[in-house]
């Protein structure tokens, strides 16, 4: 019997000012894209803004439907842009902001874990850390080296191979 244990840290910031200027300008485009949320149920507005190797931000925000499974999250709506318009171009971080209109919006939240899924097969398939940069419309920010470190023991293509 063995106790295994894996690591997990990340950076923390009193404020957007502390952070070099792309992040914050990531950041800043995370918090602008909380306002293409379509949120009429849950009342949080997320907002997604991806930093691709090509210069361009490409941003996405929750997309809610009445059948509330068909609803979609800013993380997989950014990412789904960037395979269909940006096909080949890789990812280098990604900030997730929020506007929580039934409370504070002054914290970090962390991808849900089918994001989380997402992002670690993205990183997998480009063979390059997405750096993860959370905050709220105010307050603290985290910044995570890299996605697949909030999964750990993913399931992933390579458990399939025979
Ligand atoms: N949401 C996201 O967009 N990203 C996450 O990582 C967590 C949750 C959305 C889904 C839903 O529209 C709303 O936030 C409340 O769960």
């Amino acid at each position: 019997m063995e106790k295994i244990s894996r690591p997990f840290s990340y950076i923390r910031y009193d404020h957007i000012d502390s952070l070099d200027p792309k992040d914050h300008a990531l950041l800043q485009q995370a918090r602008r894209a909380t306002s293409l949320a379509y949120a009429p149920y849950s009342k949080f507005r997320v907002g997604a803004a991806l930093q691709l190797s090509n210069g361009i931000i490409v941003s996405g925000a929750n997309q809610e439907n009445a059948s509330f499974p068909a609803g979609i999250c800013a993380e997989r709506v950014a990412l789904s842009t960037v395979s269909s318009q940006y096909p080949g171009c890789k990812i280098e971080a990604m900030a997730l902001s929020y506007d929580n209109k039934a409370g504070e919006s002054d914290h970090p939240v962390s991808p849900c874990g089918i994001c989380r899924q997402s992002l670690a097969e993205w990183e997998q398939r480009q063979s390059f850390p997405i750096k993860i940069i959370l905050g709220g419309l105010t307050g603290e920010i985290y910044i995570i080296e890299f996605a697949s470190l909030l999964l750990p023991l993913a399931f992933s293509a390579g458990d399939m191979t025979v």
